[in-house]
């Protein structure tokens, strides 16, 4: 019977076949139009073009109302309609989202194409009522770890700046920060807001709202006060008229994104003041508008013995003395997006302080736009320990560029996708995402091609049920083996984070910026030793983790490099000794890498020809560069090991001396070519 319907839907839809180029540039929204509805305006007005535009089913009635949350909707089969209702104009928005997506993703027997109403009874809430996408774009339309060209917002179209939009809030994005953490002062100018003013115009009737990143001294830069103390009240009146002029252009402006005393950025403790006082401050003067203030704790200085410990440190002392208005913003791990870390003890430590988690989309250390990394799974692996009711909110740092295909790698998208799902409800699982976005970027347009009947009936099925589900759900822990394996991390090249370098040390370079630093390799062993006769870092977990992880023996392996100092014949669970556990795993990674192409080109029947090359050609890199990542830590960490390598695995094909010459010259605004080439 299923297949009877397909089938008539087939040709029923045939007409609807779009001429697009498969370049990406649609992302997971790649329906064709079925009318040119006329225009009408605010969020309501977007739902309803949304639908008259791609809903091929039955008659769809929108409807607000009273007492329901904001963004919350169901969707329920009524009388012969579907009933879209909703708190605010929002959900009715998400609402007809999710009812595209059930129509795309091919869910088709439970509503079909063309059919009436099919039977739905659909309740959703958002988890998160902020969930906000951070981009690190400079004025100058470089995009910081950006892998995927110039910024979006440098030259914004209105037809991309729709597309974007449109994407968003697609998957509950409700939230942008339009510029660097690292921000400039003139990113307050009045020139750089009336620009802002013209994307918040764009994005407002998709219910996405703006956010700035500010430079804390832009009272000295910008306003050429002597002073940006906090508690000066010429500053305080510097920032009142200055939040007064935002929202006389932007109305419902979200407020501001702070990195304070990190990384040479300015911050109050310039003026002897602290974070407190510093948010609190600026949390004042957006209060009566609304707005929020999103405080980063990612800080560290060079003379700390362990940059693990800092964020705890400055922060726990500051507990409950934040405004209401004020959202701690923490990186998932202490250090810093690190392929795989434990979660920041801040998260577990801080009890009476708003706080948001903030990941990393863009894949500054899980190669760049070259690799196939797929992040939900790591997103969860945060969630077994934090709670997400623990948190306000849900930040990822955007990798999204002006490229074709928005994100660099056509899978990259995917970690965009999976970061909105994730933040509408931290409970779905990587594989349900998955398998949507695989369904909705790759399932559409193939099936209708498709002339054979039961190869188009099982086209969706064979797609969600194929090994690139599986790929994907691997490629996470695919990339740390070849990595940082056992909890090993930071080893990266000194200036673009891409290729291996546990080497770089030169001198003068502050040792928290270098390698050695984290994996302290000695003829001993290898790892930072965080237990309570080292750093004590384990201190800051709860008792049960603490006690876990401060024992060799009971620490989790994945984790072990990262709180002790291993020694080389270390006994593992497996009874290899630890070096042999790490050849092991490194080579691992790099069969995992091979076998990713292998998948891939099983999949060639179900892609089209331009996608279906353009990954392969990244897959190749990806495997390539596994090699790299094997031979170089491997033959490295050998020259404090002095043990051999394992006989039944795979060798090193490269040499050392070659590989410590070897440079990519590129810097943190590009995406390497390919990785090492030699
Ligand atoms: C990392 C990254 C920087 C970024 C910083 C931050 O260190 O390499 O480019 O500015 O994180 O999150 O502030």
């Amino acid at each position: 019977m299923k297949r009877i319907i397909l089938w008539t839907l087939l040709l029923l839809t045939a007409g609807w076949v779009g001429t697009y180029a498969e370049d990406g540039s649609r992302l997971w929204l790649r329906m064709d139009a079925v009318s040119t509805p006329a225009k009408v305006t605010g969020v309501k007005g977007t739902a309803l073009t949304e639908l008259q535009t791609y809903w091929q089913g039955g008659p769809v009635v929108l409807k607000r109302q009273k007492g329901l949350k904001a963004d919350a909707y169901t969707i329920k089969s009524q009388g012969g309609k579907i009933v879209i209702t909703a708190g605010g104009d929002a959900g009715l928005l998400y609402g007809a989202y999710h009812l595209l997506r059930l129509q795309q993703s091919g869910q088709a027997t439970s509503v079909p194409v063309g059919s009436a109403v099919g039977n739905l009874d659909i309740t959703e809430t958002p988890f998160y009522d902020l969930r906000i996408l951070n981009h690190w774009d400079n004025p100058n339309g470089t995009v910081e770890r950006g892998f995927a060209g110039k910024s979006i917002f440098l030259n914004p179209t209105p037809e991309r700046m729709k597309m974007y939009a449109r994407a968003n809030a697609s998957i509950g994005i409700n939230g942008t920060v339009l510029n660097n953490v690292n921000a400039k002062p003139e990113a307050l100018s009045t020139e750089s807001l009336q620009k802002a003013k013209g994307i918040a115009d764009q994005l407002r009737p998709y219910g996405i709202r703006v956010y700035l990143a500010i430079n804390f001294a832009s009272p000295m830069r910008l306003g050429g006060l002597k002073t940006a103390d906090p508690l000066d009240a010429e500053v305080v009146k510097w920032w009142r008229d200055k939040v007064n002029e935002i929202y006389r252009l932007i109305p419902d402006f979200g407020g501001f994104l702070v990195k304070a005393n990190s990384e040479g950025e300015p911050g109050p403790q310039d003026f002897q003041r602290s974070h407190a006082d510093g948010a609190n401050m600026l949390a004042d003067v957006l209060k009566p508008h609304n707005g929020i203030v999103m405080w980063r704790a990612f800080v560290y200085a060079p003379q700390s013995p362990d940059r693990a410990n800092q964020a705890y440190l400055e922060f726990m002392p500051l507990d409950g003395q934040f405004r209401d208005n004020v959202i701690i913003q923490i990186k998932n791990g202490p250090v810093d997006f690190q392929p795989r870390e434990p979660y920041s003890p801040l998260f577990t430590a801080m009890q009476k302080t708003p706080m948001m988690v903030e990941f990393q989309i863009t894949q500054e250390y899980l190669g760049a736009a070259n690799h196939l990394v797929y992040l939900a799974p790591m997103w969860r692996e945060f969630f077994s320990f934090v709670k997400p009711a623990s948190l306000r909110a849900m930040a990822g740092v955007a990798n999204i560029g002006d490229d074709t295909n928005w994100c660099g790698h056509h899978f990259a998208q995917s970690n965009w996708y999976a970061f909105g799902r994730l933040a509408w409800n931290p409970n779905l699982t990587s594989e349900e995402i998955a398998k949507e976005w695989l369904s909705m970027t790759f399932g559409q347009d193939e099936r209708l091609k498709m002339k054979d009947e039961s190869a188009a009936a099982n086209y969706q099925l064979s797609i969600i049920n194929s090994p690139l589900v599986k790929l994907m759900l691997d490629s996470r822990e695919a990339c740390v083996s070849y990595m940082m394996p056992l909890g090993i991390h930071h080893i990266f090249a000194g200036t673009h984070h891409y290729g291996p370098e546990p080497w770089y040390a030169p001198r003068g370079v502050r040792a928290d910026w270098t390698p050695p630093y984290y994996h302290k390799a000695d003829s001993i062993g290898l790892g930072f030793d965080r237990t309570l006769s080292g750093s004590a870092n384990v201190k800051q977990y709860p008792d049960e983790l603490c006690r876990l992880y401060n024992d060799i023996n009971t620490c989790p392996e994945n984790l072990l490099a990262w709180f002790h100092h291993v020694p080389w014949d270390h006994k593992m669970k497996s009874g290899r000794t630890f070096w042999d556990e790490l050849c092991h795993k490194y080579d691992d990674g790099l069969r995992q890498a091979r076998h990713f192409l292998a998948v891939w080109d099983t999949m060639q029947p179900y892609v089209d020809q331009q996608r279906f090359e353009e990954v392969q050609r990244k897959l190749r890199i990806q495997a390539r560069d596994a090699e790299w990542w094997r031979d170089a830590c491997l033959l490295y960490f050998q020259t404090f090991s002095k043990r051999p390598i394992p006989q039944d695995m795979d060798h090193p094909v490269h040499n050392l001396d070659e590989m410590m010459k070897f440079r990519i010259p590129i810097g943190m605004y590009e995406n390497p070519e390919c990785g090492y080439t030699k």
